[in-house]
């Protein structure tokens, strides 16, 4: 049996009407729905996130933030510490999506720091990485994909493989309709999963899921899905639509099933 995360990240689409409408539709078709391995996983923008996980409640729906603060408290303007989203019982959020490192200059270094917050802190973090589209044309992905590896987890000890994520999402392909083919995801993911046996033990690299992300489409995640390496998906676009997500996750359930890991 393999475990398979299907995770929405929403990025700032949504009003609340909107969003209530998706989550109350959701909840209620996951309640008629037998998921096995398979985990719902939404990342709406921050001022919805409480209503979100009390819409999702006791089912298998979890909710997770798209960034945290480097602290945990402080005169940090329009920022959102750790502390904070675990007082809302906010168990998951994302760190270092591109989009965070192009627009608000998320470094490694700076990822690292979240990633101890949210440690701290108790909550799963979804850890993005991603080679540009010139370093890999450049052939400098296993580099770039290493050194995001070696500077994020430096010092970092990893007791419980499974409450961390990553997701590896080459820059190219986020919201381009450009995706990786299963083959290249594959190759990238496998490098993920060696550097963590070299670097932890081969249960760490094993027991941590890493999800694929950019452009993933009900029609091309079955056939990442069936590669060895990838434990799911880190969804834009197509998570927005509740059909979609919808099948998404409808794919994920069979795969899950019939593959061992
Ligand atoms: P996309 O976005 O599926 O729209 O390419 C993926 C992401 O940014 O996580």
């Amino acid at each position: 049996m393999k475990s398979l995360i299907v995770a929405g990240n929403w990025k700032m689409y949504k009003t609340r009407t909107e969003v209530t409408a998706f989550f109350n539709e959701l909840t209620a078709r996951l309640e008629n729905q037998k998921l096995g391995e398979v985990t719902p996983l939404i990342c709406p923008p921050y001022i919805y996130l409480s209503e979100c996980a009390s819409i999702a409640g006791q089912s298998n729906l979890k909710v997770a933030a798209q960034d945290v603060s480097m602290h945990q408290f402080g005169a940090y303007t329009g920022e959102i510490s750790a502390p904070m989203l675990r007082s809302i019982d906010i168990g998951y959020c994302l760190i270092g999506h591109s989009e965070r490192r192009k627009y608000h200059d998320e470094t490694d270094d700076r990822v690292r720091v979240k990633l101890l917050k949210l440690l701290e802190n108790d909550l799963i973090p979804i850890i993005c990485l991603g080679e540009k589209e010139e370093e890999r044309e450049n052939g400098m992905t296993t580099r770039i994909i290493t050194r995001q590896l070696e500077s994020i987890f430096k010092d970092i000890t990893i007791n419980e493989p499974q409450r961390f994520i990553i997701a590896y999402e080459p820059v190219w392909a986020i919201g381009t309709g450009k995706t990786a083919t299963p083959e290249i995801a594959q190759e990238v993911h496998s490098l993920i999963r060696g550097w963590l046996k070299s670097n932890y033990t081969q249960e760490i690299a094993e027991q941590l899921p890493i999800l694929y992300g950019g452009s993933i489409k009900p029609d091309n995640f079955h056939e990442l899905l069936k590669q060895p390496d990838i434990d799911g998906g880190l969804i834009g676009g197509a998570s927005l639509k509740i059909d979609d997500y919808w099948s998404l996750l409808k794919t994920a359930i069979p795969i899950a099933e019939k593959l061992q890991k």
